[in-house]
């Protein structure tokens, strides 16, 4: 769809487009494979990462290297018990995987290489939402009986989440040229001098999606965020309610 609407506007090599409502950065990564650059801004830290891991791929040689320190010996790690003043996580997570994603958490942010740690840290938010028993569902987390309760499947999980990750840095005939970055920012307000050729972008559905709550475990895992950051979140993007426009 992103490849059709830079045809239609007429949108050439080395122009630029913003896409105000990032996201997971389908608009950025479909410009920059066309070589055409792109600017993104998203309101979740969340969406950011994902679009700026997703675009900017480390080497297969350095994802090897760090590899190899996650061993079995992270199953075996005492850190007590997680604490999180979110109550969603501990609904979400028995204490030992919660306790393991925690472990594994930290190992990941001791990498060194920015883009060798994102890489690292998409695996980890796909692992944490694949052991969760609080499934994406619309626009909320719903409570389900699937998940997993063995920190082991939560590690194979990981283990195989990077293995695919790597395969897919070689899609044949894929090239991103185009510079892209994503920015965060709320759209109503950033302040933004760029020269922008077009805006290609998907915007909040309205009054449906609470993101703060459908991203909650990615934010609270990956991120750090505790109840008083997601509630602010949570003020800043419901008031895109375009019904009350
Ligand atoms: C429909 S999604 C975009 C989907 C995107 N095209 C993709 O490829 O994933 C809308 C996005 O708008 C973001 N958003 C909501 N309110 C915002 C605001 N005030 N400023 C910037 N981004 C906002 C949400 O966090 C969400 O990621």
């Amino acid at each position: 769809m992103v490849f059709e609407m830079l045809n239609m506007l007429g949108i050439k090599k080395a122009q630029t487009v913003l896409d105000p409502f990032c996201g997971g950065g389908t608009t950025l990564l479909a410009t920059s494979e066309k070589g055409v650059n792109s600017v993104g801004y998203d309101i979740m830290p969340f969406a950011v990462f994902v679009t700026n891991a997703k675009r900017h791929q480390p080497k297969v040689e350095e994802i090897e290297k760090i590899e190899k320190r996650f061993t079995d010996s992270l199953l075996f790690v005492k850190n007590g018990k997680a604490r999180f003043d979110v109550e969603t996580i501990h609904k979400a997570f028995t204490p030992s995987v919660l306790s393991f994603l925690v472990t594994l958490r930290h190992e990941i942010g001791e990498i060194r290489n920015s883009r060798v740690r994102n890489f690292f840290l998409l695996a980890f938010l796909r692992t944490a939402d694949f052991a969760s028993i609080a499934k994406k569902d619309g626009g909320f987390l719903r409570i389900t009986n699937e998940g997993v309760t063995n920190k082991r499947k939560v590690f194979d999980y990981f283990k195989k989440t990077l293995g695919e990750m790597k395969r897919d840095i070689f899609i044949p005939g894929i090239r991103f040229t185009g510079n892209s970055t994503a920015h965060l920012g709320d759209s109503r307000s950033f302040q933004d001098e760029g020269d922008y050729d077009a805006v290609i972008s998907s915007p909040p559905y309205p009054n449906r999606h609470d993101y703060t709550r459908v991203y909650l475990l990615e934010e609270v895992l990956g991120f750090g965020d505790n109840n008083s950051k997601i509630k602010k979140l949570r003020y800043a993007v419901p008031h895109l309610r375009f019904g009350q426009v």
